[in-house]
C-alpha cells in the first residue's frame, strides 16, 4: 500500500475521519441522549418548578431544553434562570396576530425540535395549524374536571354552581380549547368555607404531583395518542383519562396506573 503524501490524499483522508469520528460522536450522542421538554409558560410557573424539580431527582427521565414564555418578566422566568435552563420570551403583543406569534413559536420549537411540548400556565389559545405540528406530543394542564369548565375563572364556576369536588385534567392538546383527551384527572373536595383562592391552592398541590407523572409516562414510552385514544401501558384510558382520585372504600388508596407500584 502506498503511502499517503499528496493533498488530494491527506484531504481525503481527512474527510474519512471527520466523518468516522463524527459518527462515533453521534452514535456516543445517540446512546446517551436524554430525552427532551420544552415548557411553555405566562406566569408564576409553579407547575414548571414541580417539573424542573422532577428532572433534577430524576424522577423525569428527560432534560428541559427550553423553558418559553409569551410574557415577559415572569416568575417562571426566574425559575428557570436559577435552575440553569434556557430560557425566551416570545412577547405575543408584539405580534399583529394570533398566527404571526404562533409561526414564531413554532419556528423556536422546529429549531430545537423536543421530544415532548408541556403547557403549564400557559394562557394563550394555539391556532389549529400549530396544534395540528406537534400533535400527540404537546400536553396541557387545565385547572377542572374537564369536560366540566374549560376556559378560565373554573375555581369560581364550580364555587357558583354548588359543585362538591372541583379538580385538575392533564390532557394531549387539540385544536378544540381545553377539549383534547384527557390522560389523568385528581379531584378534591369543595368545603363550605373554599373561596376561589383556597380552591386553587387545593387544586395546585394535585397539580404539582399529577403533572410530572404524566410526563415520566410520556418520556418512557408508556403513554401515547394513538387513533384519537389515549393508552397508558398498552391499555386504552376511559374518557375521563386516568383517575388519580382516591378511591371511597379504600380510603387513601390512589388507583395505580397499570405497571406502576
Ligand atoms: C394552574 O392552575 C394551571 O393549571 C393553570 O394556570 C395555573 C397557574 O399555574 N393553567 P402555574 O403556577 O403558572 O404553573
Amino acid at each position: 500500500m502506498s503511502a499517503i503524501s499528496t493533498p488530494a490524499q491527506i484531504h481525503n483522508l481527512a474527510l474519512i475521519c471527520a466523518n468516522s469520528h463524527d459518527r462515533r460522536i453521534m452514535s456516543d450522542k445517540d446512546d446517551s441522549k436524554k430525552s427532551s421538554i420544552v415548557v411553555l409558560i405566562s406566569g408564576s410557573g409553579s407547575n414548571l418548578q414541580a417539573i424542573i424539580d422532577a428532572c433534577q431527582s430524576e424522577k423525569i427521565a428527560a432534560d428541559i431544553a427550553m423553558v418559553i414564555s409569551n410574557r415577559p418578566n415572569v416568575l417562571g422566568l426566574q425559575r428557570a434562570e436559577q435552575a440553569g435552563i434556557p430560557h425566551s420570551c416570545i412577547d405575543h403583543t408584539q405580534f399583529a396576530s394570533r398566527e404571526a406569534f404562533d409561526q414564531a413559536l413554532n419556528e423556536r420549537l422546529e429549531t430545537i425540535n423536543p421530544d415532548m411540548i408541556v403547557l403549564a400556565g400557559f394562557m394563550r389559545i394555539l391556532t389549529p395549524s400549530f396544534v395540528t405540528n406537534f400533535h400527540g406530543k404537546m400536553v396541557n394542564i387545565h385547572p377542572s374536571l374537564l369536560p366540566k369548565y374549560p376556559g378560565l375563572n373554573t375555581h369560581q364556576r364550580a364555587i357558583d354552581d354548588g359543585e362538591r369536588q372541583a379538580g385538575v385534567t392533564v390532557h394531549f392538546v387539540t385544536a378544540e380549547l381545553d377539549g383534547g383527551p384527557a390522560i389523568i384527572q385528581a379531584a378534591v373536595d369543595i368545603e363550605d368555607n373554599d373561596d376561589a383562592k383556597s380552591l386553587a391552592a387545593k387544586v395546585l398541590i394535585e397539580e404539582h404531583t399529577i403533572y410530572p407523572r404524566v410526563i415520566s409516562w410520556f418520556i418512557d414510552g408508556r403513554l401515547s395518542l394513538t387513533n384519537g385514544k389515549v393508552m397508558l401501558d398498552n391499555e386504552i384510558l376511559p374518557p375521563h383519562g386516568f383517575h388519580s382520585f382516591k378511591d371511597a372504600s379504600q380510603p387513601n388508596a390512589d388507583q395505580h396506573a397499570p405497571n406502576e407500584h
